[in-house]
Parts: C-alpha cells; structure tokens; sequence
C-alpha cells in the first residue's frame, strides 16, 4: 500500500479519464477508476500506467468495476451517468442520473466515509442534491464542477476577441450549469483593464451567450459532450483540495442564504483546502447579474423539483 493521498474517479468515460490522466502526471496520489462496463477502467488505468515511464511519473492507477479498491479515498470525483446527445439539454437527463449518481454515492461512502465528493455528473446542480442527500454528508464535503468549465470557456472567448492571452484574461460565471448560467461582464478583465473598456456591448453580449450555450456547441460538433476542459476543470479543483491551496474557485455549492438564495446549489466562488469549501465568497453584482443570477436560481429550482427525492 502505498502512502501517497487516494483520489477515486467514478465513470471511467472521457471526462473520467482525461482527469485521471491529468491528476496522475501531477504525481502526488494514487488513482482508481471505476465504471460498471467491464474492461473499460483496467484497459485505461493500464494505458494510463503505461505512459508514466515515458512522461516521468509513478504509475499508480488502478481500474474496477467494483468499490472495494476506492476504500480510504481522500477525494471522489463522480462523473457517471448519461451523457448529453445532440437536442438533449442537460435537464432532460435528471432522472436516469438520479438513480446512478445515487447509487453511485451509496457505495462510495460506505468505502470513504470521510472522503470529499466532486460532482460532474449532469445536471450538475441537482446531481448535487442527490449526492448530498444520499451520503448525509456535510455541505463542505459534497459540492459540484462546473464554473471552472465555463468560465475557462469564458475566457477563451473574451482571449480571442482582445487578441490576449488566456492566462491574463481574468473572469467568473456565476450561477446553475445550465442556459440561465450568468458571465459576471462587471469581473471579467484582461490585464487588469475591464472588459468593457475593450470589447463592444454587443460583443460582450454575444460571448456571454456562447458562453452559457458552450456546452451544447460542443455537443452538436461531437454529437456527445465535451472531456478536455471539464478534466482539466476537475484536476484544478482536487489539486485546490488535497494540496491545500485555498485557491477561491467557481464551484457549485449548497447556499444558504448567501447571494439571498436558501437551500439550493448554484455555482459561485468558494476558497477550496483540505476540509473542502471552506468559504463561500460573496461578490458585488450589478442589479443586472444579480436579477441574472435569481432567474438561474428559478431554473435549478425546476430541475431540482423533478428529482423524486
Ligand atoms: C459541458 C457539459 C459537460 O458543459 O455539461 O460541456
């Protein structure tokens, strides 16, 4: 056994294991990918383990398709469930992944009581409330990736339009993973200069709505949904965690009363270490993104009311 942290990724799909590939070249933890198809994780652990002596890690993932490997695992990332197809939006999965991130969540905390839970699995914000439910866990231990996916496809865009690069181009989108979501314009600068010094209103207004539709482009492009940035978006939230980085982050959370919304998980700022989210951090909106943000909250609410539990 080795002594190194223990990162257990359910569903061992694209995004599933562009996550693990990401998180095992960091080289500070043991990976285990599950996935009910047989064959599927210990053919990509394989492959993945395979490529540590040629990018200079030590290879250490292990594939099931059963829990008892992801005993002890410090931090869970659960990406199964059904995928979007071309027409679908991510609401019209939420009752076939009800019962598999449900499930799913069942049977990692009885392996890891203690562990923190990652959800990518869509819709995002009420595959939240299931896991939440289902594990009893507390809120800073069970909370969702999505804003780190948009607002990197935020910041692509407004890098494109600004001839900038990426990594000057500050921004955060706030709110549910889905159309309604809300491109904070008021936070989003490229060098320190605020966007709307640079960029037109009506440019801004047509990468806002690329933004919050970012998703579906790809799906129609790929005919099945997007793996890069959202394994990417997962790596930077469970490095954020296990090396204690407190890094402050777009994540999903359950509010409670922060941004005047009760009892539902929304996407907003959150200061990531070790026991989880350990702040959730409140921003000055405009009346604007503040109206924004409330329709997106009436969207999740939608959604979280179709779920049977
Ligand atoms: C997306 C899907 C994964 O936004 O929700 O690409």
């Amino acid at each position: 056994m080795s002594g190194r942290r223990k990162i257990t990724i359910v569903g061992a799909g694209a995004t599933g294991a562009t996550a693990a590939h990401l998180l095992a070249a960091r080289d500070y933890a043991d990976i285990v990918l599950t996935d009910i198809k047989e064959g599927l994780p210990q053919g990509k652990a394989l492959d993945l383990n395979q490529m540590g002596p040629v990018l200079g890690f030590e290879p250490n993932i292990t594939g099931s398709n059963s829990y008892e490997e992801t005993a002890g695992s410090d931090v869970v990332v659960i990406t199964a469930g059904l995928p979007r197809s071309p027409g679908m939006s991510r609401d019209d999965l939420v009752q076939t992944n009800e019962k598999i991130v449900g499930s799913v969540t069942k049977q990692i905390v009885a392996q890891s009581p203690d562990c923190i839970i990652v959800i990518l699995s869509n819709p995002l914000d009420a595959m939240c409330h299931v896991s939440k439910s289902v594990s009893g866990f507390p809120k800073e231990r069970v909370f969702g990736q999505a804003g780190i996916l948009d607002t990197a496809r935020f910041r692509t865009f407004i890098a494109w339009e600004t001839g900038a690069s990426v990594r000057d181009v500050q921004a955060l989108v706030l709110g549910g993973h889905g159309d309604q979501m809300v491109p904070v314009v008021s936070a989003a600068t490229v060098g320190g200069v605020p966007l709307r010094k640079l960029v037109s209103e009506e440019r801004i207004q047509s990468m806002v709505e690329r933004t919050a539709k970012g998703g579906g482009e790809i799906v129609q492009l790929l005919g099945t949904s997007a793996w890069y940035a959202p394994g990417a978006a997962i790596a930077e939230m469970v490095d954020a965690i296990l090396l204690d980085q407190k890094r402050v982050l777009p994540c999903t959370a359950l509010l409670e009363g922060e941004y005047g919304i009760d009892g539902l998980y929304m996407g907003v700022p959150v200061k990531l270490g070790t026991g989880g989210i350990e702040e959730i951090v409140e921003l000055d909106l405009s009346d604007d993104e503040r109206e924004a943000l409330d329709r997106s909250a009436d969207a999740v609410r939608d959604v979280v009311g179709v779920l049977s539990n």
